[in-house]
């Protein structure tokens, strides 16, 4: 008998509609255009704003849109897992909220906290109970409101972030498409490079921490992008490697978008064009989990069943991995 795969079967995604470009952020911090499109390739990244609005708020836009364009109805979904970096709040769980606002009142939910490569694990997690036959329907989302986290006097960290959610919903696939593969991978010694310092149970917050600025992303570039260009680039690889993929094989690249050089560096590695890599990191800068499902979901017209699609992310922790997947549909012809 053939084995259950998990297949994406649609893709959902919301980005909020304010813009904030180069030109604003040298109106914020002592930067350029120039200097930034160099470094890292963003254009501009979207904010969300509006009061009391958080990642959830983004995700239920994203989920909605993914339901609406299967006909699904919400009380179908078994199990949502939202990859996020900023729940709504420390407890509980922004996927309890979440299947609260959009109705999914038939679904369990936790949170994944993997910073970048939370969605790539978040897909594993959920591919697992569609593989054992538990469950039939499960969204995967990863949502991020960086903005919420990033200190706009930080020139370093201001320049990167983005809001956006994506979300994908996975089911069995018996004809040999969707997850193939995955490697990942986790090293914690990483974690003085990128974190927030206070906030948790270490160093809850005070009127100091607030003072101080300890509640923004502490971000040591140079050191993680050491990390990310080499640890994203080797995974990637790997993953193709151990399936015997050339670059011939491979239809796209979906690399998380944190910086363009290190996308590049990661196609390279590869041996792939970068016609064959989604890249929208120049739009909407780095969204932490939502860059892979919005990049699915951008490209999501241009995937044709049977595509060999390899996902690679590297972000704090540190974490990382590569997922190695066979498009289930051509979206086109529904
Ligand atoms: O997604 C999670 C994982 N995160 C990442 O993968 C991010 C990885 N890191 C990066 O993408 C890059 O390190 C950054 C974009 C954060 C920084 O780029 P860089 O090329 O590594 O710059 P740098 O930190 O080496 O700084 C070079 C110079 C410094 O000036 P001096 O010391 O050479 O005079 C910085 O002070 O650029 C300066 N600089 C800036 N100048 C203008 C740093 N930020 C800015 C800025 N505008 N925004």
């Amino acid at each position: 008998m053939q084995k259950i795969h998990a297949a994406i079967t649609a893709v959902g995604g919301y980005v909020p509609d304010y813009k904030l470009t180069n030109a604003e952020l040298e109106t914020l911090v002592d930067t350029t255009n120039d200097w930034i499109v160099t470094r890292t390739g963003i254009l501009e990244r979207r904010i969300l704003k509006g009061e009391g609005k958080g990642s959830s708020d983004m995700a239920v836009m994203a989920v909605q849109n993914l339901l609406a364009k299967r006909g699904i109805d919400p009380t179908e979904i078994e199990l949502l897992i939202c990859a996020t970096t900023t729940p709504d709040m420390q407890f509980p769980a922004t996927a309890n909220v979440i299947c609260d606002k959009a109705g999914l009142t038939k679904a369990w939910g936790y949170d994944v906290n993997a910073a970048c490569s939370g969605f790539i694990y978040s897909l594993n997690i959920g591919a697992q109970f569609i593989e054992t036959g538990k469950h039939g329907k499960v969204i995967v989302v990863g949502v991020d409101k960086m903005s919420s986290i990033i200190n706009y006097e930080d020139r370093t960290t201001a320049i990167i972030f983005g809001d956006g959610a994506g979300a994908v919903l996975l089911e069995p696939n018996h004809e040999g498409n969707g997850i193939i593969d995955a490697i990942l991978r986790t090293d914690g010694s990483g974690r003085v490079h990128l974190h927030q310092k206070a906030g948790g149970s270490v160093k809850p917050a005070t009127e100091e921490t607030v003072k101080n600025k300890e509640h923004y992303v502490y971000q040591e570039g140079q050191a993680v992008f050491k990390f990310a260009v080499t640890n994203m680039a080797e995974v990637a690889a790997e993953i193709m490697e151990r399936n015997h993929l050339t670059a011939d094989d491979v239809a796209w690249l979906t690399p998380h978008q944190a910086n363009k050089r290190i996308i590049n560096a990661t196609a390279d590695r590869m041996g792939l064009p970068l016609d064959k890599v989604m890249i929208n990191i120049e739009r909407y800068g780095n969204t932490t989990n939502g860059t892979l499902p919005l990049c699915l979901w951008e490209w999501e017209n241009r995937l044709k069943k049977g595509d060999n699609i390899i996902l690679a992310a590297f972000g704090g922790g540190f974490t990382w991995g590569a997922t190695y997947v066979k498009w289930a549909y051509d979206a086109e012809a529904r």
